[in-house]
């Protein structure tokens, strides 16, 4: 009788936790926002980015943030050369909408020279990075933004986690910039902060951290969560 009662009881609390995490699975998925990084096949719940389109706030912002504001660079305390990328007024006085040819912020990062930016020996942008800040402009440099394009169901590191750490947090955190002494330029490197919970413990603002990325927007809940459910799933090079 009483072994009878207790196996009840196990099985209604697994159903209660299979309903609560179903639904928690499927309202994550619908909050969405933020980054336009997801990267993989499965198309998000509902978005408004249009892949043809770059997005001044999910992409252009978080590049300028983690590669040009950082402490001693472009931010609002020393204005290396005069110039301050903080915000997107202070970024157009760069950029000529429409021309990226003209337009002084893309043609100091295509420079092969020491003169480009970010500055040897900062690792350059990557050619996607690149043509990334190119089509932006080139479309006209708005300050545009646009939500759910990133999909909780992707959270592979090639497929999710991968993009976060090269868009939002590698500049201030590569060899030659060792934020806080820790590197995320390389998947070993960012698996030793996922199993030492100073990733998620930063990125998700927890007591205790320093919240990252440093200086910028928190990363979107959807970002959040696929960086914590990869991290669950065994941190793997996936
Ligand atoms: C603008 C530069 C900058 C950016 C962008 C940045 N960080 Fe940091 N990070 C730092 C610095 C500097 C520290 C050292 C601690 C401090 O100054 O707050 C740090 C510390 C950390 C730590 C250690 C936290 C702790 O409490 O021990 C982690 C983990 C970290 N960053 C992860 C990230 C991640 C993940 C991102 C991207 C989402 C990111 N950072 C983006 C500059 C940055």
């Amino acid at each position: 009788m009483r072994n009878k009662r207790v196996l009840f009881k196990v099985f209604i609390a697994a159903i209660t936790a299979t309903v609560f995490f179903a639904c928690r699975h499927s309202l994550d998925d619908v909050i969405g926002g933020g980054s336009g990084n997801g990267g993989g096949t499965t198309p998000p719940a509902v978005t408004n980015c249009s892949p043809d389109s770059v997005y001044f706030v999910n992409e252009i912002m978080p590049l300028i943030s983690s590669n040009c504001t950082m402490s001693g660079c472009h931010d609002n305390v020393t204005h290396a050369d005069g110039v301050n990328l903080t915000t997107y007024a202070k970024i157009m006085q760069y950029v000529v909408a429409g021309n990226a040819t003209n337009s002084k912020l893309y043609k100091v990062i295509i420079k092969t020279n020491g003169d480009r930016m970010p500055p040897p020996p900062m690792p350059a942008f990557t050619t996607e990075q690149k043509a990334k800040i190119q089509k932006w402009i080139n479309q006209g440099a708005k300050n545009n933004s646009c939500t759910g394009s990133c999909d909780t169901a992707i959270f592979t590191y090639s497929g999710a986690v991968k993009n976060i750490m090269g868009n939002k947090c590698v500049g201030c955190h590569n060899p030659s910039n060792l934020g806080g002494n820790i590197d995320l330029s390389t998947y070993n490197a960012v698996k030793v902060s996922a199993l030492n919970g100073k990733l998620y413990g930063s990125i998700a603002h927890q007591p205790g951290y320093s919240a990252m990325p440093k200086n910028a927007t928190k990363l979107s809940d959807c970002e959040i969560r696929q960086v914590q459910k990869w991290i669950d799933a065994g941190s793997l090079n996936n």
